[in-house]
């Protein structure tokens, strides 16, 4: 766990509001700084700017959380159940999933929270964690990918993937497909939430980026290709399953200080640290793409801090429409090549009500 308290969330309302033409100057100043709007700096301004209410409620929602044992996903573990969601939270170790059910249960208006293992490397622990969930719960409203690491040291998952790679693009996809029946069945429509990396900004999508060489491994190029990929793969479930699917909101939380980036980039960690951001500002965007009427109305940009932004930064990592949709279209078949999953093989419905099983 991190030193920084998840539960100690600060989006509240602020109360104050300047008229919006100020707001987006001031927003658009952070945005162009990089450090303002990464940093703590960006969620602590907009929020007394723009007066951040809290989102809608999500009474009667189930929301399924990966990577909720630590930082930015238990976080957002939290956040959704504080506004009335049924909460399962997803993780690999047993007594960090017990501290984690806990921490959320003692903020629940009344609702269960339920919780599975698995090591989201292993797409067979991932294809019994999309039974147990659909065994569980009658609908998924809020599915959010959140789990994963910047792995420094190559390695590979069970079936031999890239860890990166199988953990962030190829379990995502293949519980997205496998929840796809009880993500079509709640009262409204569910959102598919991806939680990714500004690192994305500093790449153009690369399909044999996801499959490096073991001889000249760069753990952050490879983290950052993958959070592009995840732009991509959202933009082909979107456009694959259309309107009577669930949204693909892809949002970016910062630079927040959590075990994950102690890890992944210490010294980053060291010099900016009072300039991080706590987990709650980093899932605040993840919780209210999840209750806000916003988090259905398109695909498009990266989400950060409640505004939609841009998906490039650099020109250099933009593709021409033709080759942006041949890439999307290559990516889908390596992941339904390494799953074995496709969409020709689920039946989807849409409509229906309940709740927990
Ligand atoms: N922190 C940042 O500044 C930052 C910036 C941009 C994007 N992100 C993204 O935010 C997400 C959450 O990261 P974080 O910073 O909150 O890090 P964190 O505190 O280390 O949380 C990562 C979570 O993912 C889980 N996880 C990792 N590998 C897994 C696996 N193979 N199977 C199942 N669960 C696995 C971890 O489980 P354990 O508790 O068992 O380790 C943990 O719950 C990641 O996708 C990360 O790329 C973070």
């Amino acid at each position: 766990m991190s030193g920084t308290d998840p539960s100690v969330t600060t989006a509240a309302s602020s109360g104050r509001r300047l008229p919006p033409w100020v707001c987006r100057v001031v927003d658009g100043v952070l945005e162009a700084s990089v450090v303002g709007s990464f940093s703590r700096i960006g969620p602590d301004v907009r929020r007394r700017c723009e007066g951040w209410d809290d989102p809608p409620s999500l009474d009667g929602r189930t929301a399924v959380v990966t990577g909720a044992t630590s930082g930015i996903g238990l976080a957002a573990a939290i956040g959704l159940a504080r506004l009335g969601a049924i909460v399962h939270l997803v993780g690999r170790e047993p007594r960090r999933l017990e501290e984690a059910v806990r921490a959320v249960a003692a903020v629940a208006r009344g609702t269960t929270v339920s919780s599975s293992l698995a090591d989201l490397a292993d797409l067979d622990q991932v294809r019994e964690l999309a039974s147990a969930v659909t065994a569980r719960h009658r609908h998924v409203d809020v599915l959010v990918h959140n789990a994963g690491a910047l792995n420094r040291q190559r390695a590979t998952t069970p079936q031999g993937a890239e860890l990166t790679a199988g953990v962030q693009l190829l379990a995502p996809f293949l519980l997205t497909g496998l929840l796809l029946p009880v993500l079509t069945t709640g009262p409204e429509r569910a959102r598919v939430l991806t939680v990714s990396s500004g690192g994305l900004y500093t790449k153009r999508f690369s399909l044999a980026a996801l499959e490096p060489d073991p001889l000249h491994y760069d753990g952050v190029a490879v983290y950052a290709h993958v959070k592009r990929a995840q732009l991509l793969i959202a933009h082909e479930w979107a456009q694959r399953l259309g309107s009577d699917g669930p949204a693909f909101p892809v949002m970016h939380p910062g630079w927040v200080d959590t075990p994950g980036l102690a890890s992944g980039l210490p010294g980053f960690r060291r010099y900016l640290r009072p300039l991080l951001r706590q987990p709650a500002d980093g899932a605040d965007t993840v919780v209210w793409l999840a209750a806000s009427a916003e988090g259905t109305r398109s695909t498009d940009g990266v989400w950060l801090d409640r505004h939609r932004r841009g998906e490039h930064r650099i020109p250099t990592t933009w593709l021409p429409p033709r080759q942006y949709a041949e890439a999307r279209a290559a990516l889908w078949a390596w992941c339904v090549e390494r799953t074995g999953w496709d969409l020709d093989s689920t039946a989807v419905g849409v409509g229906g009500s309940g709740g927990d099983r």
